[in-house]
């Protein structure tokens, strides 16, 4: 085609896609003539990125906790991004899920195997200083952790393991929620009574959390997956990349997350208490929480087995 049928039929195009939005086409080429160039910085939005570093203290590597942080909450978004256009596909086919699957795995890798910038990068003594000014925050209120959880999964396997017999898909939503695995760290369960921790987050977050699980109780990757066909849940590779993305979230990232905690927060045998005044020996150990998202693709010896070996 000549330039010139190429540049018409273009134009016919453009008219045709502002037509659509009952948009005057020209306006908008005459907008083009007055527009800026794009460049990286803009497109990029490097400035406002680099103005969200602020410390509460002047220990340097403060910043190596802030931005890390900050890293993994893009990463997240990353996750949910993926998660989200498999939940709003019609029709899925295996190679479209396999594929989405395999973006979701490769960034909880990166997650994963780089959570020694958290263990080995930092000063421990510097560290215990700074934590004491995030008091009660903790990586615990993190929202879209939470979201991964409930969009990757049914509920029931976030319910807390002993409660799990005693709730299904009936259960009304607020009960079911009273019940999910991370109540346990800010909960004691004899009183009822929740830490400030826990409070401030689902005062801040619960109805979204609501709003959100309606959604993905019929939508996660686990629902998703098991009505795909028979032939499509039989494909190994398929069911390969599943269960990676489960024992990486589950065991290696928890794992990953939990030396750290021990390697800052257990100094010569004694425990110190976190940030968010959790039980977090025991609470963040996944032989503990038993949190798997996909269980009818683990056997009976790998469920009764997990996070022992770990
Ligand atoms: C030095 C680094 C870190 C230490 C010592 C640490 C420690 C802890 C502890 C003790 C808890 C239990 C709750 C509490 O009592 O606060 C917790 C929860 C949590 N932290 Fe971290 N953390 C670190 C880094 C991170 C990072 C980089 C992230 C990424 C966003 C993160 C995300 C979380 C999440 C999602 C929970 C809740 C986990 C669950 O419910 O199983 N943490 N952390």
């Amino acid at each position: 085609m000549s330039d010139q049928n190429n540049n018409a039929t273009l134009l016919q195009d453009i008219q045709k896609k502002y037509a659509l939005l009952d948009q005057d086409a020209e306006t908008h080429l005459e907008g083009l003539l007055h527009s800026k160039p794009i460049n990286y910085w803009d497109y990029v939005q490097t400035d406002a990125l680099l103005s969200l570093q602020n410390q509460r203290t002047v220990l340097p590597d403060e910043m190596v906790f802030i931005m890390y942080h900050q890293v993994n909450e893009l990463l997240f978004k990353m996750i949910l991004w993926e998660i989200d256009q498999v939940a709003h596909k019609k029709d899925i086919c295996a190679v479209f899920f396999s594929d989405k699957m395999m973006r979701i795995s490769r960034y909880f890798d990166m997650l994963t195997s780089s959570f020694t910038i958290m263990k080995d990068g930092m000063d421990v003594d510097q560290y215990n200083k700074f934590r004491a000014t995030l008091t009660p925050a903790s990586g615990f209120q993190s929202a879209q952790y939470r979201k991964i959880e409930f969009a990757s999964t049914e509920l029931i396997n976030l319910i807390d393991n002993r409660f799990r017999d005693t709730i299904d898909r009936n259960t009304d939503y607020e009960h079911a929620f009273e019940h999910l695995y991370w109540q346990a760290a800010g909960k004691n369960y004899k009183t009822g009574k929740k830490s400030y921790t826990l409070t401030d987050f689902e005062n801040r977050y619960k109805d979204e959390f609501i709003r959100f699980t309606k959604f993905y109780n019929t939508h996660n990757l686990w629902t998703i997956f098991k009505s795909l066909p028979k032939a499509v849940k039989e494909n190994q590779k398929l069911i390969d990349a599943m269960r990676h993305y489960d024992y990486t979230v589950n065991i290696k990232w928890v794992m990953a997350h939990y030396n750290t905690a021990n390697h800052y927060l257990n100094i010569g045998g004694e425990t110190a208490e976190a940030t968010g005044g959790s039980e977090w020996v025991k609470y963040m150990h996944p032989k503990y929480q038993r949190r798997i998202f996909f269980p009818e693709l683990w056997t009976t010896k790998e469920l009764e087995e997990w996070g022992e070996n770990a």
